[in-house]
């Protein structure tokens, strides 16, 4: 495992530059919880303004917590609750830019301003979502949305191909 360098100041750069790190990453992890805990911790030590990178992964109908880095976070979500169960129910990406103005948004961290959450599918499948959190108002723009599908885009072909992919 390589270190990740990054020397892009400004945030399209800094994602031009994590993708390539980001695909290697990806490609030489054959173990799911590896490869979901390292794709937390790469975005997380990347961006300053992350608090909280982490998934959220189906099973049994509902979403149940999977690896991510920060603090300690509610361990189930209904699918339809919160921004996490809203972006799953409606399988598009959601930003929201003040959480206090998300009705139903889930807190767990007070500290959280805003929040983006990525529907992720294995195998024309909902498999989960990948979810961040910011102590930044509105730091989740189109360019984080575009980046971050690209990713979990990247990430989910690696999954459909993993033998032990159940969670
Ligand atoms: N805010 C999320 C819950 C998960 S925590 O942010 C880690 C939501 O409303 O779904």
């Amino acid at each position: 495992m390589k270190e990740i360098k990054i020397l892009s100041n400004d945030k399209q750069g800094i994602y031009s530059e994590l993708l390539p790190q980001c695909e290697s990453l990806i490609k030489e992890e054959r173990e799911l919880v590896s490869l979901l805990a390292n794709f937390t911790a790469i975005l997380k030590q990347t961006f300053d303004s992350f608090s909280w990178v982490g998934f959220y992964l189906i099973k049994n109908g509902r979403l149940i917590l999977g690896p991510f880095q920060g603090k300690v976070a509610c361990s189930v979500i209904e699918i339809g609750k919160g921004v996490c169960g809203t972006s799953v129910q409606k399988g598009e990406t959601i930003i929201i830019e003040d959480v206090d103005e998300f009705p139903g948004h889930i807190a767990c961290d007070s500290g959280s301003r805003s929040e983006i959450v990525i529907p992720i599918f294995s195998n024309n499948k909902i498999f989960g979502v990948l979810d961040i959190d910011s102590y930044k108002y509105s730091n989740f723009d189109s360019v984080d949305k575009a980046n971050l599908e690209n990713l979990c885009y990247i990430l989910s072909e690696r999954i459909s191909k993993l033998d032990n992919s159940k969670v």
